[in-house]
């Protein structure tokens, strides 16, 4: 105990390991009233999925195949052989689900409480752009298992896209590829799958989280005289 407490001196002398800790994660936020605190918990509970989803898609990627050919087979493994495979699968899947949700009510207690007013419009901006980016994730993820679901659910999205006016043929043979659904496609959204989107997606937050410790937490709003008056 004494000689732990020894190297976290030694390290916050060196680092300032104590003072980016209580900058992070024991900052203050505002009082409690009633269940108020609750909801400014959500924000942490985005990165926490966000962490559960990077871990759990790592060990996925291991035993993934991004081809036609073996996309499919390689899933089956995953399930069917691979140690704690069908959980691993089952929390991804499950946390991608939980990711939209849990964004949305974030971003819900943002607006409702006006934490997006004056002088943090650029961290609700950041919000939006990455709200797109987990939208992206749950798109590129789908097509990743290469079953009748997923080839037919993508092609419905692309012609979608592709109904844009002026740019949508365009986008569309952009998603796909080429004209037609096949091995452009598959590589191309595990591509930004694994690679683009979790590494936009890490910066954003991580610029997010510095702007939300820059400006401090804001307060929850107070009500007017007008509104005690009227009560
Ligand atoms: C992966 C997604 C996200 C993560 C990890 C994240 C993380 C956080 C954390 C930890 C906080 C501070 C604690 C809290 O208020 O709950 C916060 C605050 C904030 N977030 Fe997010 N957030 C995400 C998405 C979003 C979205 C989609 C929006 C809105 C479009 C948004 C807008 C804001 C704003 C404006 C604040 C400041 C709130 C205040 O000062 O009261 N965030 N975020």
């Amino acid at each position: 105990m004494r000689n732990n407490r020894r190297l976290l001196g030694w390290l916050d002398e060196r680092t300032g390991l104590k003072k980016i800790w209580e900058t992070l994660f024991a900052r203050k936020i505002p009082e409690s009233k009633g269940s108020v605190a609750w909801f400014y918990t959500l924000g942490s509970a985005c990165l926490f999925v966000f962490v559960v989803q990077v871990i759990t898609g790592v060990l996925l990627a291991m035993n993934y195949v991004p081809s036609p050919d073996h996309a499919y087979d390689s899933v089956r493994f995953i399930d069917k052989q691979v140690f704690l495979g069908h959980f691993l699968r089952g929390l991804h899947k499950w946390g991608a689900t939980f990711m939209v949700v849990v964004v949305l009510l974030h971003m819900l207690r943002v607006y409702f409480m006006g934490a997006y007013k004056y002088p943090r419009e650029v961290t609700w901006m950041m919000g939006v752009v990455i709200l797109l980016l987990v939208m992206a994730f749950s798109f590129t993820g789908y097509l990743l298992p290469w079953d009748q679901k997923a080839y037919w659910a993508t092609a419905v999205g692309a012609n979608i896209a592709g109904q844009t006016p002026v740019v949508g043929s365009h986008v569309a043979k952009i998603l796909k590829g080429g004209e037609e659904m096949g091995v452009a496609t598959l590589t191309r959204f595990y591509a930004l799958h694994v690679l683009v989107l979790p590494i936009l997606t890490a910066l954003l937050v991580g610029i997010h989280l510095f702007l939300v410790v820059w400006h401090g937490i804001s307060e929850p709003p107070e009500k007017t005289n007008r509104q005690i008056e009227s009560n």
